[in-house]
């Protein structure tokens, strides 16, 4: 029996041990971590369950047989995350590049079955070389299958995946399809074809790091959600996103425990918005002062900064933040902000996470650039989610909201719940020098006469009363207040139930 026992411990010694010495320590000259480490900096201290830790590939091609290390270049499992069940799997890099073939496929399908059974999140750590040279279509059809479950998986579980090496060719496709993408600064990539291959076909010359690095892709692609200084900090800040997720989609995002007042009063708020309105404000000073001890993870900050995105808490609940920002293109919504957006809106919804809506927005942005580039469609999209999301949907007005986008941002028009206008607001079509000189254009030559009727226009138009006179606003509150009506909001909406018709899925303008 001793001899059995210790028989399993050097097998699970050789299996940790990967790709041995000399390539863990080539991994960590790159400043990065082995699988191991990174699953337990991420999960809670020794809660990682290992599956498959013996699974060894079956090729016999190119002199393969001579060589089947246990694992087959990726740990998968399960663990906690603040005592709250994942699942994980992590590529090892030491072990044939990290590569993806049949078996090592196989593994990763195992955990992401379970975690859609079991209604768990799953983790993806990606550092891997691509498709097992070797194996060739056997480990094309073992992509097609983490994809499908990635597919199935999408609004079922969260999915959330971290670039932490390389990640090309098809095999973007698996975090793309991903809730969330993380990647860490100049040790991670991702792109379709590389560099060499972009300056075959298309003579420009590029690094891996401007065609697919985490810059590239959080501030121009948006293909990621954030960039991180190391791997420490990438698995620190997934363990935060993690406890403002729900596991899956039949559950509710987790309640944590709070100390701030919901009736927190605010006084600063009162004077946020500037007294001249073509002056900008942060926007961010409100998403921090609603929420609760002031905690907000923002996604995508360095991408279409005119729209922000993130969650915070409100009374230990996870609400989800979309809010114009006046200090980038004054706020305004264009094909990037309005993606960007729509695609936050869709994960909560289906995830069950209320949604707190923030509306200084002076219209879409003009311009050729836009049109030619499909704002018609990209715009949709925003409006589409916000229209066909059954959560609750909070909305305060702080300041202009003007045209299709004061109803495309959560309006009651799109079955907003509770609307909200602080009393700076001003719901019109347009602002009034705009609506003037189209009313009045014959009357343009006599600048006193437009005066006269831009002040009559911001008279009647520029407040939120006209828009509280038809109910379209419950309610115009105190900027003060702010945080203890939005509390109050999602605390009377808490049991809310809302249906959409029967269909097999909807058409929304991709
Ligand atoms: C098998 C691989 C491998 C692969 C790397 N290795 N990629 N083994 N299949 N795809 C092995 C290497 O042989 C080496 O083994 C070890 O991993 C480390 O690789 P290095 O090249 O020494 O590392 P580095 O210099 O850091 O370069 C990393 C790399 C490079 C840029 C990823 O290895 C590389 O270009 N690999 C090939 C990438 C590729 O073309 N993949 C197929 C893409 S197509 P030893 O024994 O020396 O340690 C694809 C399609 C997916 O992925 C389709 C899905 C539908």
């Amino acid at each position: 029996m001793k001899d059995i026992l210790e028989q399993l411990e050097a097998r699970r010694a050789v299996a940790r041990a990967g790709g041995g010495e000399k390539r863990v320590a080539a991994q960590h000259a790159k400043g990065k971590l082995t699988a191991r480490e990174r699953i337990e900096l991420l999960l809670d201290e020794g809660s990682f369950e290992e599956f498959d830790m013996f699974v060894a590939h079956r090729c016999n091609d190119f002199g393969m047989e001579r060589e089947r290390p246990a694992g087959d270049g990726v740990v998968t499992g399960w663990g906690t995350v603040n005592g709250r069940m994942v699942y994980v799997f992590a590529q090892d890099f030491t072990v044939f590049g990290g590569s993806v073939s049949e078996t090592h496929g196989a593994k990763i399908c195992k955990i992401m079955d379970m975690a859609i059974q079991n209604g768990a999140p799953v983790i993806g750590i990606n550092d891997s070389g691509g498709a097992r040279i070797q194996e060739g279509v056997g480990s094309l059809a073992a992509y097609g299958e983490v994809f499908q479950r990635n597919v199935l998986a999408s609004g079922v579980v969260p999915q959330i995946s971290l670039i932490m090496g390389p990640c090309a060719g098809g095999a973007v496709y698996s975090p793309a399809m991903t809730d969330f993408i993380f990647m860490v600064k100049d040790s991670s990539y991702m792109f379709v074809t590389g560099p060499d291959v972009v300056k075959t076909v298309t003579n420009e010359q590029v690094t891996a790091e401007e065609l697919g690095g985490a810059g590239t892709h959080t501030r121009k692609s948006s293909v990621a959600d954030g960039a991180y200084e190391n791997d420490v900090e990438a698995l620190a800040e997934t363990r935060r996103l993690i406890d403002f997720l729900p596991l899956n989609n039949r559950e509710k995002a987790p309640v944590r425990p709070f100390f701030d007042d919901p009736a927190r009063v605010e006084m600063s708020l009162d004077s946020l918005v500037p007294d001249n309105p073509n002056q900008p404000y942060d926007m961010k000073e409100l998403i921090l002062k609603i929420a609760d001890e002031g905690d907000f993870f923002e996604l995508q900050k360095d991408f279409a900064a005119n729209i922000i995105t993130g969650f915070i808490r409100l009374e230990g609940q996870t609400v989800g933040v979309v809010a114009n920002q006046p200090m980038v293109l004054a706020g305004c919504l264009d094909i990037d902000s309005s993606r960007k957006a729509a695609r936050f809106v869709r994960f909560c919804d289906a995830f069950e996470i209320p949604i707190l809506t923030l509306v200084d927005v002076p219209g879409f942005l003009p311009g050729t650039g836009q049109e030619y580039g499909g704002v018609i469609k990209h715009g949709a999209k925003l409006l589409f989610a916000y229209a066909e999301a059954t959560v609750p949907k909070v909305t305060v007005l702080t300041r202009k909201t003007y045209g299709g986008a004061y109803v495309v941002m959560s309006s009651k028009h799109l079955r907003g719940d509770f609307n909200y206008a602080w009393p700076t607001a001003e719901v019109a079509v347009m602002g009034a020098k705009g609506a003037v000189e189209i009313l009045y254009r014959s009357e343009l030559g006599e600048p006193e006469k437009i005066a006269q009727r831009v002040k009559d226009y911001e008279d009647r138009f520029a407040n939120p009363f006209v828009a509280a006179e038809k109910g379209f606003i419950d309610e115009v509150i105190m900027p003060h207040s702010t945080r203890r009506r939005v509390a109050r909001a999602f605390a009377a909406l808490r049991s809310k139930k809302l249906a959409n018709p029967w269909k097999k899925h909807d058409n929304i303008p991709l």
